[in-house]
Order: C-alpha cells, then structure tokens, then sequence
C-alpha cells in the first residue's frame, strides 16, 4: 500500500538509475532524517546506510559542525563566484589544504560541482592541451570497460557501462575502452593475478600501439572501481599500467572521486595502488556530500599550459556557475579538517579488519562467489554455481532481490550489473555497527536462497 508520499512521487519525479516503469508500481522508499550511520524512513524505520549514500557521507548523517559551518557561510557570503578572478576565502584555504594531502605533486585546483563536471573538466584539459602544445592529433582517451566516471557527455562517453551508452549515442569518437581488471571474473582457468594484470597491460599497450602512440593523449581509472562492482585492482595491476603509460607519453587521471580521503585505508587510493597519476578528480567525501563539490587537481607542467595558452588567446573559456562554491569549499574545509582531528583514516585502518573479516565471511554463502575489498569498501558476486563460476540470467534480478531483503531487514546496500552487491559504509561507522550490517545482510542472503529455490532458479 503505498502511501500518499509515495504517490506525489510517482507522479511528479524522474528518478535518476531507476526503472521507471517499475517504480511507478513499488514506488519510494523516503527518507528522512539520519542519526550516524543510520538513516530513517517516514515511518521511522531505520536502516543502516551501508553505501553512505552514494560512497560519499564519509562522516555520517548527523554531524553538527559540517550543519553549523554551511549556516555561518551561508550568512557571511552565500555566493560569490570564481570567474573574471573573483575569489573567496575557503576556496584559497581548500586548495593549500588539497595541494597539501596530494598523492602526487599538485601545482593548483580547479572547482566543480559533481564527480562527472570534473571528469568533463579532464576531458577537455586534456584536448585543450595537447591543441595547445602543438599536438592536435593526441586527443583519444583510454577508460576501462566498466569504469565509472559519471554521466555528462564526455563523462558517460569515459564509463564502460551500457546503461550509460545504449540510444543516448555514445560513447564519443575517440573514447576507448580496454579491458576490466576483475579477475574473479575474467582471468584465465589457473592464471594467478600477476599474470592477469600482465596480460592486461599487454593489451592496453596493443591497443595503444594499433590507434597509434601520437593519438593518444591520456588514460583514466579509479583506484577501486565503483558503480562497475565495488572491484579492488588484482596484484601488480597500476605498476603494470604506470609503465605502459610512461613508454608513451600517456597522462594518467585518477578517479578519487569514490576513494578520496580516506576509504581504502590511505588519504587517497592513488597511494595504496601507487598509481603513477598526473591529475586527480575529488567530489564526494570531500565534503562528506554535505555540499555538493568537486574538484581537479593538476599538476605544474598541465598548469603551464594552461597560462601559456591565456598568454595566446586570453580568458581560459571553462567553468560553471557553482564551481567553488564558497558554503561548499567552507564545508570542505571543516571536512578536512576533522579528518585529520578524528584521525579518521586511523579509524578506518582499525575497524577495516572487522569489516573485512565479516565481507570474505560472506563467501561461505552458497551464493556468494566471490568477497572481496580495502578499507571500508567491498563488493561480493552472487552466482548461480560457485564452482564453474556460472551466472544467473541478468533479468531475475537476483542480486537487486537481495538489496530489497537487505531493506527489509534495515540495510541499504546497493546491487549492481552482474549480479554484484556493493558495501560502502560511512566511515566512521564501529565495529559493533559493523557486525550489526553483516549480521542484517545475512539474514536478507538466507531470504534470498530461499527465494531462488522457490523460484527454481538453481536449476539447469
Ligand atoms: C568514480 C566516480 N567518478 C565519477 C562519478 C560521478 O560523480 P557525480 O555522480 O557526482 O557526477 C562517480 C559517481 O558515483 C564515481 O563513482
């Protein structure tokens, strides 16, 4: 029975990643306050948020001083922006403190307002750069098949999702995809992850070498790949990719935008998988979403350019509105800081034993193929035979069916393509939360054998 919320939202919304057909049957679940790592419905059911949202509230639902530091910025100077040279206070402050905690050297930062806008921004810095150093050829970019890096034009074009491409005409021309490091998935009968990564940098070096080396301009890849199954690189992989890289001249842009600041255990993936990166794209836990920002980080040699070509042809013609939005570089700056108070990234190198402990546990599950993560962030697959690793029709849903037993049961988490389940707890959640989040998906995983038996989906 669906309540009259529920019913003004179906009749008023288009919800983004939704079926919408099926929503207008099941409709919403609503939200409306949170308390810590939980979040509770208008019933005043609770769950706990076992994605922080959407990878991003890092401190939780309930922090006062990110609420009080938005509200005096929102009375000081609620809006001024960066263009023609403008500037303000905590967008300055944000960009020392970010140059500051860098994995790699970073000469400036360049605001946004989403994880997509940034990529976009890569996208183009990178075709405005190599046009400018006299390389109009060196335009293409290699993403990974699914990789995410969001949904704007350039953006969804660097996703190697089909969601993402199929009848809105993309990818681009010149967006290319290369292979997928799961290896769970995709290695050989027998191959070990060292030889996978090595076979998989062989092919990223094949198809750099068919497009030719003078066409291709840069290489994007998040440290953990998210929306694609919450998948954590095989053994050897970024050493492998940074020398490919490197023999051709290839910049490297990181996608932090789910690892920023803290989740696999370091400040930033980019460190725990010693990526050789030139530029980072930030969003998300930067303001632990109390505010919505992004943020670029280039490094001196992508700055040099950059002024240069002012020198040539003036105003660098790129930015929006909102980007360094001061209530948002305000709410980053206390984001920041608390990190480094609370020794927050100490934290979650303290509990991550705990969380994954409880997520390989999971494997014991008659339908868990494979658990595995860093830090506080893992992802399991559920298959229809774990021995020859075989899968369940994609349309049964077997994976959604258990995220809407895990709801059930107080437990939001989220299914993704394959039939993968993402776990992305905020991250100061304890370890007897912890427990109590397995311990809740346990019980949504024994409803959802008993689902596929009955529905005899474990037959032939
Ligand atoms: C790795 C990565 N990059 C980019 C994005 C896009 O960010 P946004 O949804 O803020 O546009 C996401 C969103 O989940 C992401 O996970």
């Amino acid at each position: 029975m669906l309540t009259n919320l529920a019913v003004r939202d179906i009749e008023t919304l288009v919800h983004p990643y939704t079926n919408l057909a099926t929503h207008r049957e099941v409709g919403p679940l609503v939200l409306e306050r949170g308390r810590g790592v939980f979040v509770y419905d208008t019933a005043g059911k609770d769950y706990i948020e076992g994605m922080a949202g959407l990878w991003c509230t890092s401190l939780g639902y309930s922090n006062q001083e990110l609420a009080e530091v938005a509200y005096e910025q929102l009375k000081k100077l609620p809006f001024t922006h960066l263009f023609s040279g403008r500037s303000h206070d905590p967008a300055i402050e944000l960009a020392e403190k970010l140059k500051e905690i860098a994995p790699v050297p970073i000469s400036k930062v360049f605001y946004g307002a989403s994880g997509s806008d940034a990529n976009d921004t890569q996208v183009k810095l990178v075709w405005y750069m190599n046009n400018a150093l006299g390389r109009p050829k060196k335009k293409k970019i290699i993403s990974r098949l699914k990789g995410y890096h969001g949904v704007t034009v350039a953006s969804a074009s660097l996703t190697g999702l089909p969601a993402n491409h199929t009848d809105f005409d993309l990818p681009l021309p010149g967006i290319l995809h290369t292979s997928c490091p799961h290896h769970y998935r995709f290695a050989q009968p027998g191959e070990s992850e060292l030889d996978f990564s090595a076979r998989l940098a062989a092919e990223l070096d094949e198809m750099i070498q068919r497009e030719g080396p003078d066409t291709v301009a840069a290489f994007i890849a998040e440290p953990v790949m998210g929306a694609g199954g919450a998948v954590t690189p095989p053994e050897g992989y970024f050493e492998a990719i940074n020398a490919v890289l490197a023999k051709y001249d290839i910049l490297f842009i990181a996608d932090e935008v789910i690892t920023g600041f803290g989740r696999t255990g370091e400040m930033f993936g980019t460190t725990t998988y010693k990526m050789k990166a030139d530029t980072l794209s930030c969003a998300k836990a930067l303001t632990s979403a109390y505010f919505p920002l992004s943020a670029v980080l280039i490094n001196e040699p992508v700055y040099e350019v950059l002024v240069d070509q002012s020198k040539k042809i003036g105003t660098f013609g790129h930015g929006n509105t909102y980007a360094g939005h001061p209530v948002g570089c305000a709410v980053a700056v206390k984001t920041l800081e608390i990190y480094q108070r609370d020794r927050i990234i100490e934290h979650v190198r303290k509990v991550a034993p705990k969380f994954l402990q409880r997520l390989t546990r999971l494997a014991e599950h008659p339908l868990v193929g494979e658990a595995r993560g860093v830090g506080l962030i893992g992802g399991i697959e559920l298959v229809k035979d774990k021995a020859s690793k075989a899968q369940f029709e994609a349309k049964k849903g077997v994976a959604l069916k258990s995220t809407s037993f895990a709801q059930e049961e107080g437990l939001i988490l989220r299914a993704l393509g394959g039939d993968r389940v993402a776990f992305c707890p905020p991250l100061v959640i304890s370890e007897a939360e912890i427990d109590e989040l397995f311990d809740r998906y346990e019980r949504a995983l024994a409803k959802t054998l008993d689902w596929v038996k009955a529905e005899g989906l474990l037959a032939g």
